[in-house]
């Protein structure tokens, strides 16, 4: 029995490279083998599989890897096509992950007039998540034919092989590109950390929540900034109040001065602009915002 950690990612597509940087700020570094295939962990007992994202759902109930990164809609409609099949299907999630937001969205032609969800009726429509779309379409009590492609979705209705099309919009420049409009959103998706429904040995899990921890760090610092200014003491309250984010700061005494101090607080959502106008309004000033590298909670 193996005692080391195998993750799955997508190889190559919008996913990869986010989910290459995630495990590299885990401290996770890899011997890359020639078949680009699978990666070994140098730096911890975690290696690597790199496989098409519709593959991963499998991948983790075969137990050929023990967690994996996919977006929620690959997962929900595998998890939908399993349960048709074979009853139902765990696939728990361990994470979800700050990149890889999209949208699953019906689009139709630009020239074609779209009023209501009940214009879909006996519409054919193509996609690669025909399960999700099936979902949305009863929910909403359509009726229309739905045409399962694997890729190339968007070009259907122009080749006259579709009225319309469920697909994935991310900055909408696909659809933009293909004369196609956005008419309905049938889920929100963003990328998700899975893990396998096999039971996993006893030195896998500790090495699997010591990589959650990790994780959990790399996303919390993200958005964390540390924030560093000088502010009148009368002011304190407010300006804790005023930093996303920060819990209890930390409050210096200022050399010969008696009514300024120095305060520096860890923010954990985002500092705009707007937060220092506001910081600076109320008599803060010197305001320094510096980025967090690693952080453990
Ligand atoms: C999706 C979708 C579109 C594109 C939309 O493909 O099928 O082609 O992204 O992105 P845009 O709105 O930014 O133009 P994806 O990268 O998920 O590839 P895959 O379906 O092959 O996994
Ligand atoms: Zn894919």
């Amino acid at each position: 029995m193996s005692n080391r950690l195998t993750v799955a990612i997508q190889k190559s597509g919008r996913l990869a490279s986010d989910s290459l940087e995630l495990l590299d700020k885990c401290g996770i570094q890899f011997v890359q083998s020639k078949d680009k295939l699978f990666w070994f962990g140098k730096t911890l007992p975690v290696d690597l599989l790199l496989v098409r994202d519709d593959d991963i759902p499998q991948f983790l109930l075969d137990g050929v890897c023990d967690i994996g990164i996919v977006g929620e809609n690959v997962a929900d409609e595998a998890r939908l096509e399993r349960e048709a099949e074979q009853g139902p299907l765990q696939l728990p999630v361990l994470r979800r992950l700050n990149y890889g937001q999209c949208r699953l969205s019906i689009a139709v032609p630009e020239t074609q007039t779209y009023d209501s969800v009940s214009d879909l009726n006996d519409q054919r429509i193509a996609t690669s998540y025909p399960r999700l779309t099936r979902a949305f379409l009863d929910d909403a009590g359509v009726n229309a034919k739905i045409i399962k492609l694997s890729g190339s979705v968007e070009i259907a209705p122009s080749l006259g092989t579709a009225d319309c099309i469920v697909d994935l919009v991310s900055t909408g420049s696909t659809l933009r590109a293909n004369h196609l409009r956005e008419v309905e959103d049938v889920m929100d998706s963003r990328a998700a950390l899975y893990q396998s429904p096999n039971e996993l040995a006893a030195n896998k899990q500790v090495l699997l929540n010591r990589l959650l921890l990790r994780i959990d760090g790399v996303l919390q610092v993200k958005e964390s900034k540390y924030v560093m200014l000088h502010a009148p003491r009368s002011a304190l309250a407010q300006i804790t109040e005023l930093l996303p984010g920060a819990e209890s700061p930390t409050v210096l005494p200022l050399e010969g001065e008696t009514d300024r101090v120095a305060v520096h607080a860890v923010c954990t959502e985002s500092v705009f602009w707007e937060h220092l106008e506001a910081l600076k309004a109320i008599g803060a000033s010197a305001v320094l915002v510096l980025p967090v590298e690693k952080m453990l909670a």
